[in-house]
């Protein structure tokens, strides 16, 4: 609304208003609304160069997704200064999945006598704790997808919604056999057989702080604990272990997401084998205009996505590789 008001004012003002001095105010604007402070001149003036190509795409995107031709739409973000290279440097974390696939002993497959639902959303069955945002300049979504699928499987098993320290897992999790390198990368299953073997410490004992610090785990501010982990591949089978067993961990192809904001995110290009984000899948459903969709929290903040979370295209082969190697715990 304020938008609005604001262009609206801005052209009753001076009739004639060029796309560039749109863009002049929408990235003046995009500095206050993200708090955005440049060290040197030269470091805004490639800000501004970045920011103003990652509108230019954004605003193509969404002439396409006005006309009906895309089903998702596209927006500026905390993100929009950053070159998609540098973005996946600082937020991401790869995966082999040779070396993942090795650390599975347990294979889920889905019922044969019961369909699961057509839909399904853990938030409204309070199984979903709130977003958090990893922060920039750390790659922890490995431990964020970690804590989602295990505090909704243990509300699931106890009936009480704890969040957990993803912290914890950053800073406890990197010596052998885990191998997890904190903000540099991280896999789910090393973070759940991390658990097992030792319990994972409250969000409020053990706050999130972005930056790998020394181990504090505290046995005695244990908030959950883990028997074992099931691996699960393929898109019927990740329906049923979703409806059946509640918010399942995934692992996708992010390339593109950067500038999404909402609407069933289709990305045909996008690889169901280079996996280099995690992400929980928390429900279901299908959307009159966008078709199947899986309903994923992400760890970017609220100001991403649809408030953090983004809808994915389901039942289109896989895509992004979202039914590639997914994991939930059993607790
Ligand atoms: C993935 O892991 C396997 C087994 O550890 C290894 O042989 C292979 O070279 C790795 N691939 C890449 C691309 O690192
Ligand atoms: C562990 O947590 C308990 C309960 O919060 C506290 O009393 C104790 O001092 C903590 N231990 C350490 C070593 O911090
Ligand atoms: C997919 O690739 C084609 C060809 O390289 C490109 O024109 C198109 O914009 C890409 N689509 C997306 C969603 O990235």
């Amino acid at each position: 609304m304020k938008t609005l008001i604001l262009f609206v004012a801005l052209v009753g003002y001076t009739q004639a208003l060029s796309y560039s001095d749109v863009l002049e105010e929408e990235w003046n604007r995009f500095q206050l609304d993200y708090t955005k402070f440049y060290q040197t001149e030269d470091e805004a003036l490639l800000r501004r160069l970045i920011f103003v190509d990652n509108k230019r795409r954004i605003d193509k995107h969404n002439r396409r997704f006005m006309a009906g031709k895309e089903s998702y739409e596209m927006g500026v973000n905390q993100f929009t200064d950053l070159l998609p290279k540098e973005f996946q440097s600082q937020m991401l974390s790869s995966l082999n999945i040779t070396e993942a696939e090795g650390l599975i002993d347990f294979r889920y497959t889905a019922p044969r006598d019961v369909d699961p639902p057509s839909s399904i959303d853990w938030r409204a069955r309070g199984a979903v704790t709130p977003v958090m945002d990893q922060g920039e300049n750390c790659g922890s979504c490995w431990a964020f997808a970690t804590t989602g699928t295990l505090e909704g499987q243990t509300f699931l098993k106890t009936g009480r919604l704890v969040s957990l320290s993803e912290q914890n897992l950053i800073d406890c999790s990197n010596d052998a056999p885990y191998y997890n390198e904190g903000c540099k990368g991280g896999l789910e299953l090393n973070a759940l057989m991390y658990i097992m073997h030792k319990g994972i410490d409250t969000e409020s004992s053990y706050p999130y702080r972005g930056t790998q610090q020394k181990c504090r785990f505290n046995s005695s501010n244990i908030g959950a604990s883990v028997e074992a982990f099931i691996g699960v591949s393929g898109e019927a089978n990740l329906a049923a272990a979703t409806a059946f067993h509640g918010p399942v961990s995934v692992r996708v192809d992010s390339e593109g997401m950067q500038s999404y904001k909402g609407g069933v995110y289709n990305n045909p290009n996008c690889s169901d084998e280079i996996l280099d984000h995690a992400m929980v899948v928390v429900g279901y459903g299908n959307d009159k205009s966008g078709g199947d969709y899986w309903l994923v929290k992400n760890s970017w903040g609220t100001t991403w996505g649809e408030n953090g979370y983004i809808r994915m295209s389901r039942n289109r082969n896989n895509q992004c590789g979202i039914a590639t190697i997914a994991v939930f715990p059993i607790v």
